[in-house]
């Protein structure tokens, strides 16, 4: 079922609870489905008895306006890809739905904005934290996806949602990647054929440091080292960012690492940006 306003979105949820649907899982997304916003969907069909996807491409969290108009939309397929999981609710709110023209507040979360994402992308995240408490205000699940592909911002959420005492569980979905590595993101349609070529040398990149600490490196900064030299021998990818993070406080380990960690990545190919990460098991 397919929900544009607001006052229809809750209606859809009242009617799910209803029917005594007492788990309601929410999968937030900006459309153009890939297999990553599927399994995240998968997830919550397994562990809800009611999902309902959103997509709306969030003006307020692109600081860059060609970014937002090139972003990729494909409406009519990503419905059918729903409707073929089996999603019950499908809301397809306008911008106009979202931030009516007086629209005048906004929810921000610190700390964990500051670096990253957050400095290379001001406002982004405040963008992200506001879209999402107005979604989960309308829709009031039991829980909500999201995915490991965008860390910082499953931090970030996490986060918010313990802070503002939101009473939705925060699920983790695990970062889905192509058959050569490349992590799955809406944005991949847009490199060059060239650039698609060689994107995966990112997740090589990245391999290579946690395969370095899977053989007993410890030291933050010398694995942020070895995976950035190999990044510098591709020209064409540019390095925003890549450090090594305790994955709690998103602080950046150039020392000893003692902690859960994960080396972020963020840059450019053909000026599409991409963003990677890839946990340091223990
Ligand atoms: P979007 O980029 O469409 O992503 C929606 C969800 O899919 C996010 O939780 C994201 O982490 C997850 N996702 C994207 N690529 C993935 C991959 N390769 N593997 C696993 N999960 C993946 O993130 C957003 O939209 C927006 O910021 C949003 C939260 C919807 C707020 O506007």
């Amino acid at each position: 079922m397919i929900v544009k306003g607001i006052e229809e979105a809750r209606e859809s949820i009242r009617r799910l609870r209803n029917e005594g649907r007492s788990k309601i899982g929410f999968v937030p997304t900006m459309g153009y489905l890939h297999e990553g916003h599927l399994s995240l969907c998968d997830i919550a069909l397994s562990k809800g008895d009611g999902v309902v996807v959103s997509i709306f491409v969030n003006p307020t969290q692109f600081n860059d306006p060609a970014d937002l108009e090139s972003y990729p939309r494909d409406i009519d397929r990503d419905i059918s890809l729903l409707n073929e999981k089996g999603v019950d609710v499908v809301f397809v709110p306008s911008t106009d739905e979202i931030y009516g023209a007086d629209f005048c507040s906004s929810v921000r979360v610190s700390q964990l904005t500051e670096r990253f994402e957050g400095a290379s992308r001001p406002g982004h995240f405040e963008g992200v934290t506001t879209v999402v408490s107005i979604l989960f205000n309308i829709l009031n699940p039991d829980f909500a996806v999201f995915g490991e592909k965008d860390f910082q911002q499953l931090r970030v959420i996490e986060r918010m949602v313990k802070d503002l005492k939101f009473p939705i569980e925060i699920v983790r979905g695990k970062l889905i990647r192509e058959d050569d590595g490349l992590a799955l993101s809406s944005r991949n349609v847009r490199l060059s054929k060239e650039g698609r070529t060689l994107a995966p040398a990112i997740y090589q990149a990245l391999k290579k440091g946690a395969d370095a600490f899977k053989s007993g490196e410890r030291n933050g900064g010398k694995i942020a080292s070895l995976v950035k030299k190999d990044l510098a021998a591709e020209p064409k990818i540019t390095v925003d960012y890549l450090c090594v993070v305790d994955e709690e406080t998103l602080s950046e380990t150039t020392g000893p690492i003692t902690s859960p960690s994960r080396i972020l990545f963020a840059g450019y190919i053909d000026g599409i940006r991409l963003i990677d990460n890839m946990p340091l098991a223990f």
